[in-house]
């Protein structure tokens, strides 16, 4: 956390970098309090810069050693160095090389945020700010270069080296105890994805081959002892790759993937190019001691990791503000993921409650702030539930007004438009509209308006004219730093539900866009008519929750327990017997005998048998 009087960094100031690194040479040599950082960058000067415009990099708590352009040691007066940046006054050449050297200690470094050593295990955290504690550089996720990596530490104690990207070389160093390795990664990345680890670890390794026949080594590093709990974590990493290639089209791209799992980890777990580190709690598992939740939560950040390679990695963030682009894509995706490995109902609602319960809060307090926001001091204080629950409710909605062919070509378009850029939730949202020849202006303000939107709908039944008329109003609360709410864009998916359970077919509707079961609630309040409904509906609204909000609906006891019974949506099945639930709690609680009590236990007992719905939805439900 950094102090109130840190500088607000505000995204309408966003400024590309005076000179770009086109590649990065780095040499580690570890020793557990003094380890030498030789960082090689070569770097060119951008279009439009000025010749001989300062070349300013990060830093955090660095001691620099020396500085060097193109193998000519710097004179003092040509460089400032500090703890917290480095500032060269006049580079002198359009491409030039910087050597820089420093010192970091690992022992001492408590803030895991870096390179630190940890129970004999050297490790790095960069995201989000964490490389400038390594070496000197524009530490900002726009700045994207080719790495190579070479690592140097005792044999005995760090047998194991492990970089981003492929294995090129590895050798003893002559006539010491130490040796080393290098290694490539090919695809230009920001230095948040950079990871190294060394130290004497214990793995467990697969073959794995791609839907094209590429071949990977897929391999689990962990502390010794845990290398018979990895199984699961294997099962569910091969299940994430052949996932990802069939529902999103998309391959691994290098020769090897590495995960390795340590006990001092931050972070859940963190998506660096081909070397994943976790926390071993979402990696080490054995069926006497895990839960069904611990399975569960392995597979999900399992899947998470790897799939950041394709929705964070080959396609990053342009600046912090972008966070969601990354996390709540990816958070949708690993969500899929387990929705089509599991009960995609249960998925859902599990979904839901953690929105409801973590986000929706945070919508309501002094906290909220919109999906992508404009202003921040301390960008670790935005790895919310906003940003990465609601941000995947975002693209649900993409998807739900989309459908899943138009979803799947926005997606399409997303990665072959920008595979290799660091972009923005603006060019996200462009793909789907280039890609479906529509316009998501509106829909965007999801983005950029806090807050949860409450939604009330009151339907009512005309039987002469055989209509139904769903009067919806909805209305955002003032948030911090927005006062005045404009109306957002609200995909509700719904069903008329005639008496024998099936959904009515209406005949035409006034009032609103409405698509098959999809009605665009666009205004502040809309009257929607559908004509030529036959018999009595009871409405069933936001099934599949199909947009973070609150609704209040008017529908009697009756009703609802009627969907309980026949609604085709489990999710609407589910709400209708919580919110019954709840109120015959409350009532019996106040010593009152709730009406309709019976019809609520033998509906429960009616959905517990119910063939419909699968094993898990019925034991949850
Ligand atoms: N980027 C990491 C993750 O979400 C840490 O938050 O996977
Ligand atoms: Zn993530």
């Amino acid at each position: 956390m950094r102090s109130e009087t840190a500088q607000l960094i505000k995204l309408e100031d966003y400024k590309e970098t005076p000179y770009v690194i086109e590649n990065v040479s780095l040499v580690f040599k570890l020793q557990p309090e003094a380890t030498e950082v030789i960082s090689t960058l070569t770097l060119s000067r951008r279009e439009g810069t000025e010749v001989g415009a300062p070349l300013e990099l990060d830093g955090d708590e660095l001691t620099l050693v020396s500085v060097a352009i193109d193998r000519a040691v710097l004179a003092e007066e040509a460089y400032e160095a500090s703890p917290k940046k480095l500032v060269v006054h006049t580079p002198p050449a359009d491409t030039f090389k910087l050597e820089v050297v420093t010192k970091v200690n690992p022992t001492t470094n408590t803030k895991l945020e870096g390179l630190y050593l940890s129970q004999g295990i050297y490790c790095t955290q960069c995201e989000a700010e964490g490389f400038r504690r390594i070496t000197y550089y524009y530490d900002r996720p726009d700045v994207l270069s080719v790495f190579t990596t070479r690592i140097e530490a005792d044999k005995a104690t760090n047998p194991i080296l492990l970089g981003n990207g492929n294995p090129k070389d590895a050798e003893d160093i002559e006539g010491t105890d130490r040796h080393f390795a290098v290694w490539h990664d090919p695809h230009p990345k920001p230095a948040y994805l950079f990871a190294l680890v060394a130290g004497d670890l214990a793995c467990t390794s697969e073959k794995y081959t791609t839907a094209s026949g590429k071949p990977v080594d897929l391999n689990i590093y962990v502390e010794k002892g845990n290398e018979d709990r990895t199984d699961w974590s294997m099962d569910s990493l091969v299940r994430s790759m052949r996932w990802d290639e069939k529902v999103f089209g998309r391959e691994y791209d290098l020769d090897v993937f590495n995960i390795v799992a340590v006990s001092a980890f931050n972070m859940g777990a963190m998506e660096n190019k081909g070397l994943n580190i976790f926390n071993d709690k979402f990696i080490l598992a054995d069926s006497d001691t895990a839960t069904d939740m611990d399975y569960e939560g392995i597979e999900t950040v399992v899947a998470h990791e790897y799939f950041h390679n394709w929705t964070g990695n080959r396609i990053t963030c342009r600046e912090w503000f972008q966070l969601c682009l990354k996390e709540g894509l990816t958070v949708f995706r690993d969500q899929e993921f387990s929705s089509d490995e599991r009960s995609r109902p249960v998925k859902r609602i599990a979904d839901v409650i953690r929105l409801k319960s973590r986000q929706f809060p945070e919508d309501q307090g002094p906290l909220s702030h919109p999906v992508r926001p404009t202003e921040y001091k301390e960008i670790n204080n935005f790895y919310t539930a906003t940003v990465y629950d609601k941000g995947a409710e975002l693209v649900r909605m993409i998807k739900t007004i989309l459908g899943a062919d138009g979803f799947r070509k926005g997606m399409d378009l997303y990665f072959e438009r920008h595979d290799g850029d660091a972009s923005t939730i603006e060019d996200f949202l462009k793909c789907f509209e280039d890609a479906n020849q529509l316009d998501l202006s509106h829909f965007s303000l999801w983005y950029h308006q806090s807050g949860t939107p409450f939604v009330k709908a009151n339907g009512s039944y005309d039987e002469a004219a055989k209509t139904f008329t769903l009067e919806l109003e909805q209305n955002t609360a003032a948030t911090p730093g927005q006062d005045e709410k404009k109306p957002f864009f609200i995909p509700i998916r719904f069903g008329l539900v005639g008496p024998n359970g099936d959904d009515l077919a209406y005949t035409s509707v006034e009032g609103a866009h409405v698509d098959g079961d999809l009605l665009h609630l666009t205004e502040d309040k809309q009257t929607v008519v559908f004509q030529g409904i036959g018999s009595k509906p009871v409405p069933s609204l936001l099934r599949e929750f199909s947009a973070p909000v609150k609704l209040e609906s008017t529908l009697s006891r009756e009703d609802q327990i009627f969907l309980m019974r026949h609604d085709i949506d489990p999710f609407n099945r589910w709400q209708a017997t919580q919110t019954l639930m709840t109120e015959l709690l409350i009532e019996l609680t106040n010593g009152e005998e709730p009406a309709g009590k019976d019809a609520f236990i033998e509906a429960l007992g009616h959905m517990a048998e119910d063939e419909n719905l699968d094993y898990a939805f019925r034991g949850f439900g």
